[in-house]
């Protein structure tokens, strides 16, 4: 699905986000990164979500060099890739109807999704994905009264509308309470897994990381400092990933719970 050869990312001259980054992802993988913040984790997402192009280096999204596309080729690829973010990008005001639908601007032609501001358009479709992540009767709900938890399911099920073969999480539960973060990234997997999606979820919770994810991939200043199952991550591993971060000099540097899964009281690691 992804092949990066030394993908780099370099702001302003100076600045290396991303160094040299070696990855491979399958189709219908799922896979959830973390490290300190900097590490260069929403660097790597904007580059697999085709947002910014990396500054050296090869990155193929299914075999497509995805460094040289411009214009309608870059924008049809970028559709077959859904992205879900922490600030959702939701529009407060309008109904949850009309939120939920602009998953397929993308893929509409102009006129219909201008109409679909006025007329839900697809309404049904709309109803199907809220009912996929729970909350079906929000349909003609003011999106600015949902809560936050809600409005982040809004935003899978707009993604869900979007139907993208990947779906790309960037701290998608950092706004939401922990016992509802489980949730949600536990709903996000189910999804994927029955939709066969491929899964790449940006984590400050190490617990949901290993908790949920068959990999685990530690980032640590731009590069990999781990790929591992979530069962082969030792405490070792995460020492090293966190090692001088805020979290150490706290002493939260988060280690292996046991038993997992779901220790979801524990607070986020800084951001
Ligand atoms: N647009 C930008 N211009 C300049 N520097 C940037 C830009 N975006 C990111 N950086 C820098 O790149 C590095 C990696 O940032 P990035 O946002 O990728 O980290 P992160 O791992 O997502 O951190 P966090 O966990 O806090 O979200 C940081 O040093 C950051 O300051
Ligand atoms: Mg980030």
């Amino acid at each position: 699905m992804y092949l990066l050869d030394r993908v780099s990312k370099v702001f302003d001259g100076r600045t290396i986000a991303v160094n040299e980054l070696d990855l491979k992802v399958r189709r219908g993988e799922k896979l959830a990164m973390i490290g300190q913040s900097g590490a260069g984790k929403t660097t790597l997402f904007r580059m697999l979500n085709l947002t910014i192009p990396p500054t050296s280096g090869t990155l193929l999204f299914d075999r497509l060099d995805i460094g040289r596309l411009a214009g309608r080729r870059l924008r049809e690829v970028r559709r077959r890739i859904g992205t879900v973010y922490q600030q959702h990008n939701l529009v407060p005001r309008l109904q949850v109807v009309h939120n939920v639908l602009s998953g397929k601007l993308g893929a509409w032609p102009l006129w219909r999704a201008v109409r679909s501001l006025i007329r839900p358009a697809e309404a049904e479709l709309a109803y199907e994905a809220l009912s996929q992540v729970g909350i079906p009767e929000k349909l003609y709900d003011r999106t600015e009264t949902l809560s936050g938890g809600q409005q982040q399911r809004v935003a899978i099920a707009r993604t869900l509308v979007q139907n993208p073969e990947v779906i790309l999480a960037d701290e998608p539960v950092s706004s939401v309470d922990p016992a509802l973060a489980a949730g949600i990234v536990k709903l996000l997997i189910e999804l994927s897994e029955t939709y066969r999606k491929t899964l790449i979820m940006n984590l400050h919770s190490v617990d949901l990381a290993l908790a949920h994810f068959p990999r685990v991939i530690g980032l640590r200043d731009g590069k990999i400092s781990f790929d591992l199952p979530a069962a082969e991550v030792t405490d070792d591993h995460l020492a090293t990933l966190y090692a001088g971060s805020e979290a150490e000099t706290a002493e939260e540097v988060p280690s292996r719970a046991e038993p997992h899964p779901v220790r979801s009281c524990q607070p986020h690691l800084t951001s």
